[in-house]
């Protein structure tokens, strides 16, 4: 199939278009590059042995939205695209629901437009707020607890609505668990700009002397031993999750959950990747994060079920790539 990828330059898009072209699928990536490169494609190339048809556009405007739809012949469109900084979130709403929800309404209008009916969209766990653990598809959604959850939420009502007015669409709203690794070849992974905001890429860029020492956001949680629990899940597994989503979905609705099912408290994360890797982590105790959640993980028996997708890599995979990826970023990457 030719695949219309939103976002693909980015972390979790740029391991899915590896996935998908390893899969034999043809791949487009549209990418505005205001959070990624475009050299993290030419990695895509290097791991495949394959081509990539890259545009570099913004997919909230309309014109060039359109004129990518009419280039191609599109089967389906992978929408990755977003701003996800939940924090940044809160400073500046405005950005985040404009980039966040007008590109999935501009998206679907170029996929009425050109008769496009597949369409896979980048949600997330934030979407269940603070509900009763393991999180289940058919669990009623609480408030987010940002800007950013919000607009997740309301990309996720308007492709519902858009579902059930076109019954002959497949949409898939594949909601995502905490991401962290790296494709196994240590040449993508997660590279964000400055301080990190989440936990994997903090712990690598301690490890490599970057910053002094790990924050660990309150140890007074009701988990196993006080830290935050969250379901992580290597890259590639969830970029298989897509693959397996396009090759199953049939016409109507699907929400699928990609997590692996285990908890994992920061303290585990922690001593996972200390054990992984032979290196230990300076770290203090801080106090709570505001906004943060005490403990959330998936039930991934839908998509087992349905799609016949299960995560295979460990957490030790995870923690290896991880910091395979930092090391080698910090030779090769031009930033
Ligand atoms: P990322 O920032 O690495 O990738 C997003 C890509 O989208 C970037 O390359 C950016 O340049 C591009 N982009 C943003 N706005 C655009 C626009 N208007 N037009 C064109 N390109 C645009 O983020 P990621 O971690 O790969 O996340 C991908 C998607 O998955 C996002 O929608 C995110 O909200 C969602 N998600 C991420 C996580 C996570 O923990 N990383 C968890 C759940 C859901
Ligand atoms: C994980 C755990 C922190 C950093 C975020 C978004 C969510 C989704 C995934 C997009 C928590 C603790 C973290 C640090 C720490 N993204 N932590 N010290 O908050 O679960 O999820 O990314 O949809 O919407 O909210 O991920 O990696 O930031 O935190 O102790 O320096 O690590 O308190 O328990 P989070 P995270």
């Amino acid at each position: 199939m030719n695949i219309l990828v939103t976002g693909g330059a980015g972390y979790i898009g740029s391991h899915t278009c590896v996935a998908l072209l390893e899969a034999g699928h043809m791949v487009i990536v549209a990418d505005n590059l205001s959070n990624s490169k475009v050299d993290t494609l030419e990695r895509v190339k290097e791991i495949t042995g394959k081509e990539i048809s890259f545009h570099q556009i913004d997919v909230t405007e309309e014109a060039a939205v359109n004129s990518l739809f009419a280039a191609y012949s599109i089967d389906g469109i992978i929408h990755f695209a977003g701003l996800k900084a939940v924090g940044e979130s809160v400073e500046e709403p405005l950005k985040y629901y404009f980039n966040n929800t007008v590109s999935t309404m501009v998206l679907a209008g170029a996929c009425r437009k050109y008769g496009v009916k597949r369409f896979v969209f980048s949600s997330s766990a934030t979407v269940y707020g603070d509900n009763q653990v393991p999180f289940v598809e058919a669990m009623p959604l609480l408030p987010a607890t940002s800007p950013y959850g919000e607009t997740k939420v309301m990309s996720e009502r308007i492709l519902i609505d858009i579902a059930k007015a076109n019954p002959d669409w497949s949409v898939a709203l594949l909601r995502y668990f905490n991401p962290i690794g790296a494709h196994e070849s240590g040449l993508i992974g997660d590279a964000p700009d400055g301080i990190p905001n989440n936990l994997m890429p903090y712990i690598t860029q301690v490890a490599k002397g970057k910053l002094d020492k790990l924050r660990i956001f309150g140890n007074d949680y009701p988990t196993i031993d006080g830290t935050g629990v969250r379901d992580y899940i290597h890259v590639m597994d969830l970029a298989e999750g897509h693959v397996a989503a396009l090759h199953k979905l049939s016409a109507g609705l699907h929400i699928y959950n990609l997590g692996t099912g285990q908890g994992t408290s920061v303290m585990q994360l922690v001593k996972a990747f200390e054990e992984a890797n032979g290196i230990e982590l300076p770290y203090e105790i801080t106090a709570r994060r505001p906004g943060d959640i005490a403990e959330y993980y998936a039930d991934t028996s839908k998509a087992a079920k349905e799609l016949g997708w299960t995560a295979q890599r460990s957490l030790v995979d995870m923690c290896r790539d991880a910091w395979q990826f930092e090391q080698r970023k910090s030779h090769d990457y031009t930033q």
